[in-house]
């Protein structure tokens, strides 16, 4: 019932520093699955994602120490495979990665269907396809994915149907120990499988061509533990990015790979903004007209489907209509009902979004729908006039570290309270 109120309409301006990587930081986690050692991994964002990740390696045997804020220690020697909670995995979507990694050091898995967002069907079939092309045999009945080898995976060559991160990453994860070569065709390019294989080699992996779309990983006998940092997260960037240049402000966002975040900076120059770059720091600043501007998602180096609904509340406030297409999820729109409540006038047409600009967003209580749709509508709180109250922010917390805090540091008129549950206070008001 916790929910956070905006008092809409101040320019952000200052300074943000940008964490770890949410979506490198998982897969990391889980890679370390893999290791009879210690891997100390540093830069890691404080989000729920991650402390959930944490808690179900711990639960499954693994020792986690938190060293410090940003740095745990994780040794996976005690994992036992195959004893994953079903109520944890089925919170969040990056517990599959434990298939990859349980196959990968036992030659069998068996972890229940993962949760995550609702973006329409999220089919795992490429998943299965290079789990069955590296010789594991595949069961999905009674709610949880079974793998089983003969005598653990051996390499092959997987060509991939559609250009998946999850399955790009599953199968890196089961052929790092395998037998023999596997190459990896049509594989997604996002900047965290690089991390991933960076992480990976730096523990002795054999991986090349990550970061391109053919992937080859020669499988090596044991990998041992590192201290490895995580990259800086590009959505984390991307969405104060956004938040700069709709509130007209300007904001110096450290800690970035700004050639991580290309396609996001050329988005928001199209609609007006100025973005400054810097060795490792951008600055976005926004102006008082945003022009209209369409958009497509794609993967990497593609415009992020991550920062869509971002970049929509920014173009509710441009001088046209501007198109916004989904070509990663068939369903990635239902925040538009919570903007359409602030008054914005938009139209999904399928996979598109019809954003007609130039109404001035009011405030109004909204609800987080996903983790990147709940982010959109802390913009859409700090443009409008009056007061949003957004419910539903445990979504929002999935994947950001105090974004409360950091955009009050910016000035935004923002706070977060932890609203009393209704059942629990109807039991008091009886009581009393
Ligand atoms: C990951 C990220 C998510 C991000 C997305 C795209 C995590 C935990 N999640 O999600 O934040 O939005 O990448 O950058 O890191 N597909 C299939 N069959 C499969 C697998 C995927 O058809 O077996 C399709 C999906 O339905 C989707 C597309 O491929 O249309 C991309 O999916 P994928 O890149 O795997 O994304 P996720 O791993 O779900």
């Amino acid at each position: 019932m916790d929910k956070i109120i905006i008092n809409g309409g101040v320019p952000l301006r200052g300074t943000v520093e940008v964490g770890g990587m949410k979506n490198a930081a998982l897969p990391i986690i889980y890679a370390c699955v893999l290791i009879e050692d210690k891997c100390i991994i540093e830069n890691i964002p404080n989000v729920r994602d991650v402390s959930l990740s944490l808690d179900i390696l711990r639960d499954m045997g693994a020792s986690v120490k938190t060293i410090n804020k940003s740095t745990v220690e994780i040794d996976c020697t005690g994992v036992r495979q195959g004893t994953s909670k079903v109520e944890q995995v089925q919170k969040i979507r990056a517990s599959y990665y434990l298939l990859g990694s349980e196959l990968g050091r036992f030659g069998k898995a068996h972890v229940a269907y993962p949760g995550g967002c609702d973006f329409g069907g999220r089919p795992i079939d490429q998943h299965i396809k290079g789990f069955e092309t590296l010789g594991g045999v595949v069961n999905t009945e009674s709610g949880h994915v079974d793998v089983t080898t003969e005598n653990g995976p051996v390499g092959a060559n997987i060509f991939f149907d559609v250009v998946t991160v999850g399955a790009t990453i599953n199968v890196m994860l089961a052929a790092v120990l395998a037998e023999g070569t596997t190459v990896i065709d049509n594989a997604a390019r996002e900047p965290h499988i690089v991390d991933l294989a960076n992480f990976l080699n730096t523990c002795g992996a054999k991986i090349t061509g990550a970061g391109t779309d053919v992937i080859k990983i020669k499988g090596v006998n044991k990998l041992h533990g590192c201290t490895y940092a995580i990259i800086p997260d590009m959505i984390e960037a991307g969405t104060f990015m956004v938040a700069a240049a709709a509130t007209g402000g300007c904001v110096k966002i450290t800690n970035v790979i700004p050639k991580h975040l290309e396609s996001v900076s050329v988005k928001l120059e199209e609609a007006g903004a100025t973005v400054d770059e810097f060795d490792d720091a951008v600055v976005v600043t926004g102006r008082s007209i945003v022009r209209k501007t369409n958009l497509k998602t794609h993967p990497y180096p593609g415009f992020p489907t991550d920062m869509q609904p971002q970049m929509a509340v920014l173009l509710c406030l441009a001088n046209g209509v501007s198109y916004v297409s989904e070509g990663v999820y068939e369903k990635r729109f239902r925040y538009v009902e919570e903007l359409i409540k602030m008054g914005a006038t938009i139209k999904v047409d399928g996979r598109t979004a019809v954003i007609e600009g130039g109404k001035e967003l009011s405030g109004a209580p909204v609800i987080a729908v996903d983790l990147r749709a709940g982010v959109a509508m802390v913009i859409a709180g700090l443009v409008a006039q009056g007061t949003t109250e957004i419910s539903d922010i445990h979504l929002i917390e999935r994947g950001y570290d105090d974004v409360v805090g950091k955009l009050r540091s910016l000035g935004a008129e923002i706070k977060r309270v932890s609203a009393p549950d209704p059942e629990e206070s109807e039991l008091i008001k009886k009581a009393n």
